[in-house]
């Protein structure tokens, strides 16, 4: 049954290049969106900018320029990243723009008018690299014995005019709604972590700033400009037409079916979005998913160690799908992973080139010699046959499964099961050999490994989006035939159907030896 879905990536910050962690995020998402398509629902699959806050107008004023001239250009590199990675978001919001200062400032209005804002005064720390107030006994010793955020971010003390959230106020109900929606905030991990957090007892939430003024203005209130959190988190309440308008969207998108976020920002997501929401009368998120980090060949990604992994440099040394795939398959989505070149490296000639490039052109090549790339006629099958396409049939359901439950790298797993369950069924039938005296045993035994393949092109799609589109090229699979509606009898393959000459997908990574010529 066709659904809607619609699922966003965080806004970047525009202080910084694209690195593999923001790549990561949005790829994840990319991958859901596309399967959802592919199942036939009605999709949404947002991505963006976080373009106000100090930290932008910090990195403007270092660049010499004007915030706007500035965001205006990084911003660009994160669309840019968009299309390198192709990702198939469908809008891409900049805070910047008026339909975003409209959203926010009405979201502004509406949890003012519930009674859950008031104007005091901030005295306290505040990080501008995570943009966060800490309390005292957050903040840790640094270098120095100088405090630091938890993080490990410098902190200094800000003193000025500010309203206020009561999040206080929102505890019990955060918590009733942590019980009751044990799916709202995951993994299971995190949502421990988020729940000992809120029972830990909230203070209220400063949500608007007046040191500084590149950021919305708050409704009503010269001089303040909203608490660049509360502004980004509207981002994504904007696109679907808040607080109304757009032909009845926001009634039908929201509330989102999940917000993919890295562990670094969950309590923005899991704690104050959720209060924010209510307070303003609407519905929190399905879900709010937390993923781990990359460190890069074991230490932490950062300018100063100089070793920020370039996405655009991986994609075009390695290709763009395996990258996508490295990315998904290498951690299990929700944990911590390390990035490395050899490892990478490893994924590609192991899983790609191997197993599934393998597979796959013996398979077509065994059809192209024996049956001049005339997809046999299958005569009867045998168990193994049966089970080995019943294997495939599963993958449909299996890895729509994992992909439900964010298991990115479970839904990969399950393709590769079939993979070497292929492989290991090729072996042992030797078509090769038996089509010396038995040409129709081997053409069902080819027959057999096409159909299987078929199913593993459909399920690749939205992890290799490329490659997948080529294996089906390869077997003859008419493109409006590639949705998962065609995943089970309706799109089997058709005998006696002409198939291309083969040609490898997934090429060998040769690392060239040091010094050769
Ligand atoms: N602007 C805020 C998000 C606002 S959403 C309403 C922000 N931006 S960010 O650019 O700093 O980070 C965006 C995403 O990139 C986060 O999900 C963060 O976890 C992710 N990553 C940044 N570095 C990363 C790694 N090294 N590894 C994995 N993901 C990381 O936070």
């Amino acid at each position: 049954m066709a659904e809607r879905f619609y699922i966003t990536t965080p806004i970047y910050y525009v202080n910084d290049v694209p690195h593999i962690g923001h790549a990561y995020t949005t790829l994840a998402c990319d991958v859901m969106a596309r399967f959802h398509r592919l199942n036939g629902d009605e999709v949404l699959f947002l991505t963006g900018t976080d373009e106000h806050g100090q930290k932008v107008e910090k990195a403007a004023a270092a660049a010499g320029e004007p915030p706007q001239t500035f965001v205006d250009g990084v911003s660009q590199n994160f669309r840019a990243l968009a299309k390198a990675m192709k990702y198939s978001n469908d809008d891409f919001i900049r805070t910047t723009e008026p339909r975003h200062i409209e959203a926010s400032q009405a979201l502004w209005k509406a949890i003012e008018a519930s009674g859950n804002i008031y104007l005091g005064g901030y005295e306290g720390w505040y990080s501008v690299r995570d943009e966060a107030f800490y309390a005292e006994d957050e903040l840790v010793a640094g270098p120095g014995g100088k405090k630091r955020a938890p993080t490990g971010a410098d902190v200094e003390w800000v003193k000025e005019p500010s309203y206020f959230f009561k999040l206080s106020a929102w505890q019990d109900r955060l918590l009733e709604f942590y019980e009751k929606n044990p799916q709202a905030v995951q993994p299971d991990s995190r949502r421990n972590e988020v729940i000992s957090f809120v029972a830990g007892g909230l203070r209220d939430l400063s949500i608007s700033r007046t040191s500084f003024t590149w950021g919305i203005p708050v409704p009503d209130a010269p001089g303040h400009i909203m608490y660049v959190w509360l502004d980004a988190l509207a981002n994504y309440l904007t696109e679907i037409g808040y607080p109304g308008g757009k032909d009845g969207k926001f009634a039908r998108f929201w509330p989102a079916d999940v917000h993919v976020v890295g562990k670094d920002i969950l309590r923005f997501h899991a704690v104050y979005w959720p209060a924010f929401l209510m307070a303003a009368g609407l519905e929190p998120p399905r879900r709010v998913f937390a993923h781990g980090w990359w460190t890069v060949e074991g230490e932490k990604m950062s300018k100063s160690l100089g070793n920020v992994v370039d996405p655009h440099e991986m994609i075009e040394r390695y290709g763009l799908d395996p990258f996508r795939y490295f990315l998904l398959r290498e951690v299990p989505f929700g944990n911590d992973g390390d990035f490395s070149q050899a490892a990478l490296i490893q994924r590609i000639n192991s899983d790609l080139a191997n197993d599934l490039g393998n597979l796959f052109q013996r398979s077509l090549s065994m059809i192209q010699s024996y049956f001049a790339g005339v997809l046999p006629k299958p005569a009867q099958f045998s168990d193994a046959d049966r089970l080995l396409i019943e294997q495939a049939t599963k993958l449909h359901p299996s890895v729509g499964a994992a992909i439900g439950r964010q298991a990115l790298h479970e839904a990969l797993g399950e393709i590769w099961r079939v993979v070497a369950d292929a492989n290991r069924y090729v072996d042992g039938e030797r078509p090769w050999t038996v089509r010396k005296t038995d040409s129709v045993r081997a053409g069902t035994v080819l027959y057999v490994l096409a159909e299987t393949v078929r199913h593993i092109a459909l399920l690749l799609q939205p992890f290799m989006p490329d490659s997948a589109a080529r294996m089906l090229d390869q077997l003859a699979v008419p493109v409006d035939a590639r949705t998962f509606a065609y995943c089970g009898v309706r799109g089997q393959l058709v005998s006696g159907v002409q198939l291309p000459k083969p040609e490898g997908i997934f090429p060998r990574y040769v690392v060239e030896e040091k010094g050769a010529a």
